[in-house]
């Protein structure tokens, strides 16, 4: 059986008091998850308090964040380094196309923060929209997000997904594996898990609801 990442990216979604009573709702669910790994991305206010509780409760979820600063430590304001993100989590998403788009985060801003997550042994997501963006050297864990399929309730097909995941992981012999992101919901998440060079999904809008993300967890 292979090794499936399941990603959950909160986006800018909870505040402190959500983020503990959905940790709090879903210790009531048994969840199988021999062979998965859960990573859950919230906001960078979140990291510290949810690791705690993940200690405490003895959980079986790993943290990431949804960016980190270009810089190291230093006089630049607003910005979150890699360091920091590490105290609290092991994964960094880079690269989402709403950063792209919305923050006009470049290919050699994304390649520089990749670099330094890296440094840190904070392991990079690293997203692409298509099988022509350029993936940094050393990413190993690369998530295909056609900007399409991103909360439209669209998702890609899984085998045009397969297609581009088949390309890149053929470009790119060193990554390790390949999720899809866009629209993944607990229907549609097995056809996406069972492509061959497909192992985790990215889920947005299905994550934020236990509900939801827990029937996702069973049904991968
Ligand atoms: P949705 O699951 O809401 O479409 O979002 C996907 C996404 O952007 C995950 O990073």
């Amino acid at each position: 059986m292979k090794k499936l990442f399941l990603v959950a990216n909160w986006k800018s979604n909870k505040t402190n008091a959500e983020a503990k009573s959905w940790l709090k709702e879903i210790t009531n669910y048994e969840l199988r998850i021999t062979n998965k790994e859960i990573i859950i991305c919230p906001p960078f206010t979140l990291l510290s308090g949810m690791k705690a509780l993940i200690e405490k409760k003895k959980l079986l979820f790993k943290l990431g964040a949804q960016n980190l600063s270009p810089f190291d430590a230093g006089a630049y304001t607003g910005e979150i380094n890699a360091k920091q993100i590490k105290e609290f989590a092991d994964y960094v998403i880079i690269g989402h196309s709403e950063r792209r788009n919305n923050f006009g985060e470049t290919e050699e801003i994304l390649s520089e923060k990749a670099k330094k997550a890296m440094a840190v042994d904070l392991t990079p997501i690293y997203c692409i929209q298509n099988e022509t963006t350029p993936v940094p050297k050393g990413v190993i864990l690369v998530a295909y997000e056609p900007p399409t399929a991103i909360g439209t309730g669209n998702p890609d097909t899984p085998e045009n997904a397969e297609r581009v995941a088949k390309i890149v992981k053929e470009k790119y012999p060193h990554i390790a594996s390949i999720f899809y992101g866009g629209s993944v919901t607990q229907d549609n998440i097995r056809s996406f898990v069972e492509m061959a060079h497909i192992s985790g999904v990215l889920v947005g809008g299905a994550s934020l609801d236990v509900l939801k993300f827990t029937a996702l967890i069973k049904n991968a």
